[in-house]
Parts: structure tokens; sequence; C-alpha cells
């Protein structure tokens, strides 16, 4: 080893020993004849002292050093003198006055500060991602991301779990995005598609008896980039043979659980997580990933108004929409702006117009007095009314009742990416809390307008409710799936299901989904054959790594969890990918380029 401690090992008990330190020059500081660098490794850094008296050729050799040079230092552990101790560093008490150094390598100017937390662009952090990394924050949500794969590790293997690795070059899993392909050389025309989840061979691995199997699995899927997607990410893959919802649900917030507790032990969270209905999340917070740290719930208010002589309201019952509200806590007194402000961020997330009621200061609902109430409708209605708004919404005095009048998912959609934007501007959500929840009781089916079929909610593998295998002929829409999701924070952070493991029951669902025999036969037909085998009942589950290290990490995107991650044109710029390849390998391909 080029070093006999690393920084965290180093402290006052050292005091009187020699030791040798290697790594990055991060800080230098001239002081009076002496030169002090901050020696930075992996585990924090350690302050080096060149003393012209102590070593002349040492100190005037240490004039030639520039941030990032990587350097070999020996010398004794020394006290800092009195005074000048810094109780931030673990390494704060001590210093090495250097009785040696060697400059292992030198070092460009970097494209940006390293030792400073200042806010640099991302694509140029991406671009120089190895230095990036070198900053502790990004190298800490690393670490972080190692011992949160180390603690599933640990979990499945103590339960019996088998780690598999499934292929990355496959055939089409339908998952809802496009696929990645990837063309055959050796079989001219045909493509390869990366994994959108490795949601077949997990199966398959079931039918083969392997009854427990997870992995930390690699996804691929081209969709638009967001901060909670990329292109490629990670999934915790799980699956599990003979076991019902209630098994799979118990043995994933069991992990959250441990995890969380031993990760983040200042977190507070509800043990066991609430569980709400699909239905209930979309009405009540018109997403079915709510955020739960704060309530802020849409109230239905259609029928209280219905009959009012207010426009807006009287002819969106009449045509059938519906009057939904959120009541905005303490922001009665918004400025007309403000008001403008916030109608302006509804329209963004697809409402027409959002009607403000703000309520004035008393001491309760009751002792509110209608001209209290200050709103372009007040004149329409009457205290009774506001107060059983008030009640439908959660609203207060002081509160700022915002309303949507539009069909019913607009209104629930466009209110529920209000609530989602307003908690967090308004700080509703505290920081220490981790609000999991399961969504339940999703239908099987959606009906897809723009393809005009229908499509499986989750993925066409999920089994329905058995009592509601009849509604498939008739009314998909109505026969309800045995999914199940977890969400964090206003995230989905993942999915599961109960499969189906019986061959006619699959091929039923491909012929809702419009899928003629031929079809089925080539997209499915190994499954389905795996299925006449003996498939035992299974089901399984799927976590986003990345979503995860980003809430444990306090980050809000999950490129900051990815070690090289793709920005949001899809494209790694450290590579330069992707990028054009050569003639020869495109020939090789069968693939010719066509003039746009
Ligand atoms: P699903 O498609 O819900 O289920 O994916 C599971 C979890 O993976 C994460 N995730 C993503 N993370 C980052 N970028 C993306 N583009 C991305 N897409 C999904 C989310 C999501 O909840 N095979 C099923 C699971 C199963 O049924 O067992 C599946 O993949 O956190």
């Amino acid at each position: 080893m080029l070093r006999t401690h690393a920084s965290h090992e180093l402290n006052a008990k050292l005091t009187g020993q020699k030791v040798t330190v290697a790594g990055w020059v991060d800080r230098r500081r001239d002081h009076g004849g002496l030169i002090f660098i901050d020696v930075r490794d992996r585990s924090g850094v350690v302050q080096v002292v060149f003393n012209p008296t102590l070593a002349p050729e040492v100190h005037q050799a240490a004039g030639d050093l520039r941030s990032e040079f990587v350097v070999q230092v020996t010398g004794v552990v020394s006290k800092r003198p009195s005074g000048t101790e810094n109780p931030r560093l673990p390494t704060g008490e001590i210093e090495i006055p250097a009785e040696s150094l060697i400059i292992l390598n030198t070092s460009e100017t970097p494209p940006f500060y390293i030792n400073e937390d200042v806010a640099v662009d991302e694509n140029l952090r991406l671009k120089y991602r190895y230095l990036d990394m070198r900053k502790p924050r990004v190298r800490d949500i690393m670490l972080l991301r190692h011992r949160v794969t180390h603690f599933m590790r640990n979990y499945f293997d103590e339960l019996g779990f088998v780690e598999v690795e499934t292929p990355v070059l496959g055939k089409s899993t339908p998952e809802g995005a496009r696929d990645y392909l990837v063309p055959s050389r050796v079989h001219a025309g045909k493509f390869y598609a990366l994994p959108q989840s490795p949601q077949q061979m997990k199966q398959l691995l079931m039918v083969g008896g392997l009854e427990k199997y997870y992995q930390i699995a690699k996804c691929f899927r081209d969709e638009d980039t967001r901060a909670d997607r990329q292109p490629e990410f990670t999934q915790l893959d799980v699956e599990m043979s003979f076991i019902e919802e209630e098994d799979m649900i118990r043995l994933a917030e069991e992990l959250l659980t441990r995890m969380t507790r031993e990760m983040l032990p200042d977190k507070k969270f509800t043990t066991p997580f609430p569980r709400i209905t699909c239905t209930e999340a979309m009405e009540r917070y018109g997403s079915d990933k709510p955020d739960l740290r704060f309530d802020m719930h849409i109230g239905d208010v259609t029928e209280i108004v219905a009959q009012s002589e207010f426009g807006v309201f009287k002819n969106t019952a009449a045509s059938g929409g519906r009057i939904k509200a959120i009541a905005m806590p303490g922001c009665g007194g918004y400025s007309r702006q403000e008001l403008a402000g916030l109608t302006e961020l509804a329209q963004t997330f697809g409402a027409k117009g959002l009607l403000p009621l703000a309520l004035g200061e008393a001491d309760s609902m009751d002792a509110l007095g209608m001209e209290q109430i200050k709103s372009v409708a007040a004149k329409y209605l009457s205290i009774e009314q506001v107060r059983q708004m008030a009640q439908k919404t959660g609203a207060k005095p002081g509160d700022l009742l915002v309303f949507v009048a539009d069909k019913n998912d607009v209104a629930t959609s466009a209110l529920g990416k209000l609530r989602q934007e307003m908690g967090l501007r308004l700080g509703l959500a505290a920081p220490d809390h981790f609000a999991f929840a399961w969504i339940t009781d999703f239908p099987l089916m959606e009906w897809n307008a723009e393809m005009n079929r229908w499509h499986a909610t989750h993925h066409p593998f999920t089994a329905p409710v058995d009592a509601d295998i009849p509604l498939l002929d008739t009314t998909p829409d109505k026969a309800m799936s045995r999914a199940y999701d977890i969400v964090l924070n206003g995230y989905e952070l993942g999915g599961g299901s109960i499969r189906i493991h019986r061959a006619w029951l699959q091929k039923k669902i491909f012929q809702v989904m419009s899928y003629g025999d031929a079809e089925i036969t080539e997209r499915f037909g190994h499954l389905l054959e795996a299925f006449s085998y003996g498939a035992p009942p299974h089901g399984g589950i799927a976590l986003g790594l990345d979503r995860l290290v980003m809430l444990f990490a306090g980050a809000d995107n999950i490129r900051e969890t990815i070690p090289f991650p793709k920005n949001q044109n899809a494209a790694d710029l450290l590579f330069g990918a992707p990028d054009t390849v050569s003639e020869t390998q495109m020939k090789e391909l069968h693939i010719e380029l066509r003039e746009e």
C-alpha cells in the first residue's frame, strides 16, 4: 500500500506515530512560511503542514502543489497547537508535519471547485462526473447506495432468497414504455430488446422451481427523462412462489422498515404502512402516488353548490362535471398577484381556471360571518354552504379555498398536482417524515382511447381477482387486479402483484387486449407454454432502487444517485453516447441509414 492510514483512521490517539497518507490536494493555504494542505481521500481530509525548519526541501517541493494533485506524505501525527483545532473535522485535533512528499500525479485546474459546495451546471458535472464524485455529497450518496444494496442482499439472503442474474439481451417485455433495441449481427434484420424489467424471466424462474428470487436488476425504458426517471435504471426485483398479496406486502414492508430504522434513525413513519385504495387515492389526493406527509385533501363540493346561481358552479354541475376544492392553510390573505400566480400554476396542471375563496380570521368556522368571505362567488353563497365546503375540505378560518370546476378527472388531476406543489411550497411536508403507503385495489384494465383497445393498468401478467374473471368478457374495466404499489412522499417507489399462472387465463388477458392468436404465439408463446408445465402460483414486486436512494439521501433527482447517469436529453456526456458508428459496424449489423 502507498499509505499506512486512510484519513478516517487518523486521530489524536496516534499522536507520535509515523504515518503515510495518500490522496488529493483539497485545499492549500500559505501562512507566514508554513504551507498547509488538506489531503483528501475517500473517507475525509487530514491537515498536512510543511515547515521550512523541519524539512526545507520538502517545504520547497510543497510550493509546487496545486488543487487535485495526488500526493503521498509521511510524517509524525501531532496535536494541533491549542486554539487551532477544528471541531467540525473528525481529524480536527491533529495534523501531520510533512517529513517527505511524493507527488504521485499532477492535475490540470479542474473545471469546477471540488472543495466548495457551489452550484455547478449539471451538464458540466456530468461531463466530468469522475471529478464530481470527489465531492463529499456525491461520494456520500454512492456510499449510501452501496449500503442500501448491501442491506437488501443480506435481508433476502437470510430469508433464503436466491440472487439470479437474468439476461440483458432478450425479447420485448411490455411495461408500458418503448424498448431499447440491439440489432443482431448473426440474424440479419432481427433485434434483441433490452429488458424494461426482468418480469417474464422472474416468472419463468418460478416455473423453474426456484421459489424465492431477487436481483438488483438493470432495466431499460426508452421514455422521456424526468427527475425521477432515467432511461437506464435499477430495480430491486423480487419474486416468490406459493404466496398471496399479504406475504409480498409484508416482505417488502419489513425490508423498508428495517432499512429506514437502521440508516435513517431520525425519520418518523407509521407501521404498519397505511393502505389506501386506488380509487380513494385518486378521489382524495388526485394521484395514485399521493404525498401523505400532509393532508390538504380534495373535497367534492358539487352537491353543496350545484343549485347556486353562480354561473361556473351551476353550469358545471348541470353538464355533469364536478366542482372540487382544496383548502390551502393560512393562505386566506393572499394578494391579487399571488392568486393570479396560483391560477397560472393550476392552468399548467390542466385546469381551465381556478376560483379562490378566502376565509377571514376567526376562532372557528362557526364564528365566521359571510362578510369575512372574499370571492367573486361569495354573493351567491350562504355561510352555511361555506361551512359545508370547509367541512368537506378540512378548511379553517384564515385558509384559502381554491375550486376547479370541470370534468371529474380534469378537476381531480389538476387539484392533485396543485396540492402536491403547494404542500411543498407551504412547508407542510415535514422533512423528518417518511410517509409510506400501500395503494391497492387497482382496476386490471384501462381503456386506451388512442389505441382503441384495453391495456393492462400494471402489466399483462397481473392476476385479476378470481371473482372478477367473468367480467373480462363483459366489462374488463370493472375487473379488479391483485396488484399493489408502494409510495413514499409522493413518489411511486415500487409495484407488484400476484401473477397469472394458468395459461388459459394469460391467453384470455392477451385476447382482451386485442392481440390476435398469431401475435400471442409470436410474442408470448414461450410463457404460455411454460405455464402449461405446472407453473406454481406466484407473485412479486420491484422497488425502484434509484428512487429509494434518492429519498434516503434527501436528493430531489435520481441522477444524483446514479454514478454515471444520462442527462435530461438521455445522453451520456462523459462518453458522448449515443454516438455514430463506423460504416463497417453498420454493414455487419445489416443497417443502412435513411436520409431524413
Ligand atoms: P414498474 O414498472 O412499476 O413495475 O417498476 C417498478 C419501479 O421501478 C421504478 N421505475 C423507474 N425508476 C427510474 N426510472 C424509470 N424510468 C423507472 N421506471 C420504473 C419505480 C417503479 O415503481 N415488473 C414490474 C414489477 C413487478 O410487477 O414485480 C415493474 O417493473 O420506482
